[in-house]
């Protein structure tokens, strides 16, 4: 008589364990991008739904596609098919750090096939009709969901371009946040990388998160937070940056620097999934990349100074393993104004894939590998991009005003870690509690900070035996696993 009911209770288990299994193995993943950019999400617009590609982008607000063939590209949203479309005529426009468009701001309905919880919304639309320096060659995508707040959308006379978010809220009634999980690349041998998109309900509560790392919003316009430093991990030293003698407790009651973290945040920092890089302020951008190229030094990987310094593309025949310190980036905690946490940010991610071609089986064609450094410089501002993002999952609570930081099961092996606790207000030490400029100025002047995707496609490649002989002058034991002599180091340049 009780073994039925136990029986029951374990084939339910049996039943629940099934159904934890596939649902988490069956993980369907919604956004991929060609390497270096950045990550695309399938759209469906108008009546009848014509599909397109758009890049995912917290670097801006507006949702903006291609009414126009390009000269490499005939996809994109022909607006005479669609029967729902409202056309204001009024002009618009936008200008982002790298590119720029003229377009009309259009209304019409929009879903996301990927997004099954999101309702079709009637949203506006920015229709480029005419772009200089946007869509890249080749690339994957027609245009670009902007997923910041409306301060910093496309703008015309007298228009703002509302925000598809914003129509989603309005829709549901009620506020929601997102979260980006990045993946990266797919494996050694596959540069292309994918993640997933996520749109969450405010009102439930996300119950695989325990662990909150939170970073406030400081300023509702891009996606502004506090970085108190990005510095190199070294294995002996576990403080960079952070000055004054390490008193008791296992290192954790450190001091920030504060003239490096008054730098970072001196015109603003922002969290930018458009952005392929970690861009960061001249002078802290070569303390970092000093050490790195030291610590390769120091591990007998020889790299020419045209990788670190200058965004040039380093190749090898077989798939890299790294033997670099982790980047670690400090954000302002949300919890307390003198806490803060860590995203330790591993060689992977700032090793980037651009190339990964396997051709042994061919005659003829090369095996190539290449990478690029995932960190560039960029006068006074600081830009977490995407490169900062992979290997984590990064919740946007738009309402509350916090980004979340936590563990994912996909990618590199980024770790969030903290919370460390110091003896004054971060907010005042590092500045950044300043007054916000007009915010209309503010949209106008804007460079807005997206895209800044190397040109891959239309990258001339260039071999340069160069760095083998000059390695032979300067190691006198080149014989690490590598480099050889064998190896032609492959130069990537951009055209631009
Ligand atoms: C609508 O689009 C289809 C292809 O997608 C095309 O063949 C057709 O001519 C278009 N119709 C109009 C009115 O443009
Ligand atoms: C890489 O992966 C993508 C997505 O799965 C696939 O479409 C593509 O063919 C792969 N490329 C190579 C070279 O295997
Ligand atoms: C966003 O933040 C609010 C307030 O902290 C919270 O109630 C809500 O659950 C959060 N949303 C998500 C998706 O975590
Ligand atoms: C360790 O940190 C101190 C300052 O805290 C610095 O002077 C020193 O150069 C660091 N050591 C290494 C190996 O980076
Ligand atoms: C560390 O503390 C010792 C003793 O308190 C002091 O002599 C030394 O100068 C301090 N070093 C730094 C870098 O502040
Ligand atoms: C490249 O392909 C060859 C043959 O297809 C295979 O033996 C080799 O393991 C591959 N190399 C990598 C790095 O995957
Ligand atoms: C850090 O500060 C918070 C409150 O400000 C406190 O609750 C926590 O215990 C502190 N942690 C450490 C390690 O000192
Ligand atoms: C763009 O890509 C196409 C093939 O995808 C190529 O034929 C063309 O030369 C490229 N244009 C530029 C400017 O690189």
């Amino acid at each position: 008589m009780f073994s039925e009911p136990i029986m029951l209770v374990t084939s339910l288990g049996y039943f629940f364990l099934l159904v934890i299994i596939s649902t988490t193995s069956c993980e369907e993943f919604n956004l991929y991008g060609e390497a270096g950019q950045a990550y695309a999400l399938e759209i469906d617009v108008g009546h009848p739904q014509q599909k397109l590609s758009v890049l995912v982008d917290t670097g801006s607000t507006t949702l903006a596609i291609a009414s126009y063939a390009r000269k490499d590209s005939n996809k994109y949203f022909r607006s005479e098919n669609s029967t729902s479309i409202y056309n204001s005529e009024k002009e618009v426009q936008a200008k982002y750090s790298q590119g720029t468009w003229v377009g009309h701001l259009v209304s019409d309905f929009v879903k996301f096939p990927s997004l099954a919880t999101v309702p079709e919304v009637r949203c506006d639309i920015a229709l480029i009709t005419k772009s200089h320096k946007f869509f890249m060659n080749g690339s994957g995508w027609q245009g670009l969901l902007g997923l910041a707040y409306l301060p910093v959308g496309a703008w015309g006379e007298n228009v703002v371009v509302g925000s598809w978010l914003d129509s989603v809220e309005k829709a549901l009634n009620k506020a929601m946040s997102f979260q980006l999980k990045l993946c990266g690349v797919k494996s050694s041998t596959n540069a292309t990388h994918y993640g997933k998109f996520e749109m969450l309900d405010d009102d439930t509560i996300s119950t695989n998160h325990n662990v909150a790392f939170r970073t406030p919003i400081l300023r509702k316009r891009w996606y502004e937070v506090g970085v108190l430093s990005i510095r190199v991990i070294s294995k002996r030293n576990a403080s960079m940056n952070i000055d004054r003698n390490v008193t008791k407790d296992s290192g954790d009651n450190l001091d920030v620097d504060q003239e490096n973290c008054v730098k970072l945040n001196e015109e603003k920092s922002i969290v930018d999934s458009g952005t392929t890089n970690i861009r960061l302020p001249d002078i802290l951008f070569r303390e970092v990349v000093n050490e790195l190229r030291n610590a390769a030094q120091t591990s007998n990987m020889l790299i020419l100074d045209e990788f670190w310094y200058h965004g040039e593309a380093a190749c090898w025949p077989e798939p890299q393993e790294w033997s670099l310190p982790p980047i670690a980036i400090d954000l302002l905690s949300a919890d307390a104004d003198n806490q803060y946490f860590t995203l330790q940010i591993p060689p992977q991610n700032f090793m980037r894939v651009v190339t990964a071609r396997n051709n042994s089986g061919e005659g003829g064609s090369v095996s190539e590998f290449c990478y690029k450094l995932g960190l560039e410089a960029g006068g006074k501002e600081t830009v977490l991009g995407y490169t900062a993002m992979e290997g984590l999952q990064v919740l946007f609570n738009r309402s509350a005003g916090w980004i979340g930081w936590y563990p994912s099961d996909c990618g590199p092996n980024a770790k969030v870690t903290g919370p460390h606790n110091v003896s004054t207000s971060l907010l005042s030490l590092c500045q950044l509690t300043k007054p916000v400029p007009d915010v209309a100025v503010s949209i106008k002047a804007a460079q807005w900070t997206l895209c800044a995707i190397s040109i891959i496609a239309a990258a001339v490649l260039i071999y340069l035996l160069a760095p083998c002989i000059k390695m032979m002058l300067v190691s006198p034991l080149p014989m690490s696993q590598q480099i050889s002599l064998s190896q032609a180091a492959l130069v990537e340049q951009d055209t631009t």
